[in-house]
């Protein structure tokens, strides 16, 4: 049994865990930058980088006294090493390097998509290699075939926006604040979702990939009209990004023939989404699998996770492991116009 100390600083939560290879989470601590950053309207990367600096010291400590144990208990050090917003991944990592050389610890090097990606299997033991995967956050909307620690074949990304972006610019446009997607969930169940008629970008469509553009912009125009109530609006566009989501997914899963269907990320925390993505595994025959909540969006419980899965593999990094803003997890992926540019 290993413990595996785990920090998360790529985007706008600053965030430590410790959990152990028997998929026991010993601590578990997240901290918001929401409220710093929601004047601006979205993640401003000065703020959240000084904001990490900030917070992170007393967060380790915080975990470790949590679960009553002292750095030389610890195992291993994960930390995010990127994708991300690059001054706040080097945080993170750079914490990571500082009690890996102090405590005497291997390094782990983590892909923040990798966490995503791995979280499943920290809540569900049963879940084996290999299952089609769902990634919907802020920064990525990919469908992808885990193969297993390391191994990813990716069979479809976006053209244009995340799935987490369009929430998050549709919610500005209806002037409902930053972070989107929780507050057009809300005002989505006040709504009528066939109110207002959207487009369902590349649904029928024999190419493989997503796009969310067309969608914002008519949620942008039918905002502007002045016609439909904003719930009407945010129902009707989270309905759209399920059918759009649920047809790719449909089509992923006749190309690949995996038996199981799993949704990771940020955007997974959406409860419309999580129940159609479901049905969808019920229609189609395959298990189901979805983390809770609070493992969907950003945490460093999956990051100790993705570290305890690569450790327990001997897969540990030098203390040049550099912090990277772009890490596809599939790196032979073929270039998709538009898209590959922010992973
Ligand atoms: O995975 P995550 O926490 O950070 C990234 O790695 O990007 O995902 C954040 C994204 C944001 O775009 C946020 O609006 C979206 O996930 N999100 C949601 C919900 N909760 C978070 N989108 C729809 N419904 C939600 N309940
Ligand atoms: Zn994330």
């Amino acid at each position: 049994m290993a413990i595996i100390l785990g920090l998360e600083s790529s985007c706008d939560d600053t965030a430590a865990a410790l959990v152990d290879s028997d998929r026991r989470i010993l601590a578990h601590l997240v901290v918001s930058q929401n409220e710093a950053h929601r004047p601006f309207g979205g993640v401003v990367p000065e703020i959240a980088a000084r904001a990490h600096v900030q917070i992170l010291p007393d967060l380790v400590r915080q975990a470790l006294s949590q679960a009553k144990l002292d750095i030389g208990d610890v195992d291993a050090i994960a930390a995010t090493a990127g994708p991300g917003l690059i001054g706040g991944v080097m945080v993170a990592l750079m914490t990571a390097k500082g009690l890996a050389i102090s405590a005497g610890k291997p390094l782990v090097a983590v892909n923040h998509l990798e966490g995503h990606a791995l979280s499943p299997r920290l809540v569900d033991p049963d879940l084996g290699f290999r299952y089609l995967l769902l990634l919907v956050s802020g920064g990525h909307c990919q469908l992808l075939e885990v193969l297993g620690v390391g191994s990813y074949k990716r069979l479809a990304t976006t053209i244009d926006d995340a799935a987490g972006e369009a929430f998050d610019k549709a919610a500005k446009l209806l002037g409902l604040g930053y972070p989107g997607g929780p507050a057009i969930e809300k005002l989505a169940k006040e709504g009528d979702s066939s109110a207002v008629p959207l487009p369902r970008p590349l649904v029928g469509s024999g190419e493989p990939h997503f796009s969310f553009a067309g969608l914002k912009s008519a949620v942008q125009r039918a905002s502007a009209s002045g016609v439909h109530k904003p719930a009407d609006i945010a129902a009707s566009f989270q309905q759209a990004v399920v059918d759009c989501l649920v047809d790719r997914t449909r089509l992923a899963l006749q190309a690949c023939g995996a038996s199981t269907l799993v949704v990771a990320g940020g955007v997974a925390a959406n409860q419309a989404i999580r129940s159609a993505l479901q049905q969808l595994a019920i229609d189609t025959g395959r298990r189901f699998s979805v983390p809770p909540g609070w493992l969907c969006t950003d945490n460093a419980a999956m990051i100790a996770w993705a570290g305890a899965e690569r450790f327990g593999l001997g897969m540990v990094d030098d203390l040049s492991a550099p912090a990277r803003a772009r890490w596809p997890l599939d790196p032979d992926a073929e270039k998709v116009r538009g898209a590959g540019v922010k992973a």
